[in-house]
């Protein structure tokens, strides 16, 4: 017989567990790179309307389902949809595994440039440290040492661990990101990363690829798609108003990832590097790990404190996160096999641990299984999970409870209709651009 299910200890404690899971390497890394891909404010503006539009119906769904079901992902789907449904569950966990295992690879960089940098420095030839770094034993090594940091908060438990972990650093990276925004302000020259940042190319706003990206990052940045707010919202007790929560979340989120841009592009205009973030020799995805460590060596004094300071952010961001992946496989383990807590967290966590090696060794591996669990995965997952509940649910409102059952009638509406042709929509382009990965990498 299993314990009695644990809960969030009340006020704040779901809050900022939930954003601790949104906010991640998404917001600081994802998004900037994303940002600069796909021309500024653009992708910005298309960001806030499939937020809107697509990812607050999809975050209120999980929730509706975990807190109604008190259970995880596969048992909550059978509790409403019968066996049938179950497989959606199973692609959640799938999904977890995926991320988790690349996610964790790129948690180890920004463990490792945060360790070195406060300890010696940011190296001047940054480009060719990040090639040392990002692929390679020692990349596995320091992958391997970020998941046992994971495993080791989430074995401790909802409360004492999860929980524990989300007040003591959600605040402190708050803290962090602004106070560097604010350092970022004062360079001279931070004024053209601003107008870079919030330039819009509007023609762009049509662009099917970058709408693609902007739904991707969206369900990525709010931990959508892949049951981690269910997990989370199964631990919840019943006053709670979720409308409410996901809204918070929701704004939680974008303020970070804004914020984060406000130290990003100003530094980089500031020390005249923004030219290499937009595909240099490493594709925007490593850039960030090489444009701005050099920024942090051309900065004198300054350098390793504002680049150390940074690179903790992003690792606190980091584990955070990979706390609430971890945490869908380890609460289906507890529920569906019955094994304890300690047992699920070590056991899940050195497969997928395994699965990350090929990462560590291969950026390329990296960047497809970033195409495939990050984005496709998510987008299909957020696809048949409207569907469920906005068709298969008796009566999703009823479960939301609470008053405004106008504004729920346009949720349900929404996840019935519009959502799901969004991202099937998306599934697809998202489909085409990751097969294009398969391709490069094969031949
Ligand atoms: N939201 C996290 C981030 O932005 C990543 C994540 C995705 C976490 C999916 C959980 C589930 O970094």
């Amino acid at each position: 017989m299993n314990a009695p299910r644990e809960h969030w200890s009340g006020g704040l404690g779901f809050t900022l567990a939930a954003v601790g899971s949104a906010v991640g390497l998404g917001n600081m890394w994802r998004f900037s790179y994303m940002a600069a891909e796909n021309g500024g404010g653009a992708f910005v503006v298309l960001y806030v309307v499939m937020t809107l539009l697509i990812g607050l119906p999809v975050m209120l769904a999980e929730f509706t389902l975990g807190r109604g079901a008190a259970r995880s992902p596969i048992e909550a789907i059978g509790h409403y949809g019968g066996s049938r449904w179950k497989p959606l569950g199973v692609l959640f966990v799938v999904t977890g595994f995926t991320i988790l295992g690349y996610y964790s690879v790129i948690a180890g960089w920004a463990v490792r440039y945060a360790v070195e940098g406060l300890a010696f420095g940011f190296p001047a030839d940054a480009g060719a440290h990040f090639g040392e770094i990002s692929e390679g034993w020692d990349t596995v090594a320091w992958h391997l040492g970020f998941m046992a940091i994971t495993v080791f908060v989430v074995s401790g438990g909802v409360r004492a661990g999860i929980e524990r972990a989300a007040i003591l650093l959600m605040p402190a990276l708050g803290a962090m990101i602004i106070g560097l925004a604010i350092y970022a302000n004062s360079l001279e020259g931070a004024g053209a990363g601003y107008a870079y940042y919030f330039q819009t190319d509007f023609i762009q706003i049509l662009d099917f690829d970058v709408a693609r990206d902007a739904a991707g990052q969206a369900f990525f940045s709010l931990s959508l798609g892949m049951g981690t707010m269910l997990t989370y919202a199964s631990y919840l007790s019943r006053e709670h108003d979720l409308p409410q929560e996901a809204g918070l979340i929701a704004i939680s989120d974008f303020g970070i990832a804004v914020v984060a841009g406000l130290v990003i592009f100003p530094l980089l205009f500031a020390l005249g590097l923004e030219t290499q973030i937009m595909g240099g020799e490493t594709g925007t995805l490593g850039a960030l790990f090489v444009v701005l460590p050099k920024a942090f060596s051309s900065m004198g004094a300054a350098g390793p404190f504002v680049g150390g300071a940074f690179m903790v952010a992003l690792s606190v961001a980091a584990v955070t996160s990979a706390m609430s992946l971890l945490e869908v496989v380890v609460a289906t383990a507890v529920d569906g096999l019955g094994w304890s807590r300690p047992k699920a967290a070590i056991v899940s966590g050195a497969a997928i641990a395994l699965l990350g090696i090929p990462a560590a060794l291969d950026i390329g591996i990296l960047e497809l299984m970033d195409s495939v669990g990050g984005a496709l995965f998510l987008l299909v997952g957020g696809f048949f999970l409207a569907l469920f509940v906005g068709w298969r649910v008796p009566d999703p409102i009823a479960e939301v409870g609470g008053t405004r059952r106008a504004g729920l009638g346009l949720w349900r509406f929404l996840l019935r209709w519009v959502v799901p042709s969004v991202l099937l929509l998306m599934s697809y382009f998202q489909g085409q651009a990751s097969l294009e990965l398969i391709r490069k990498l094969a031949g």
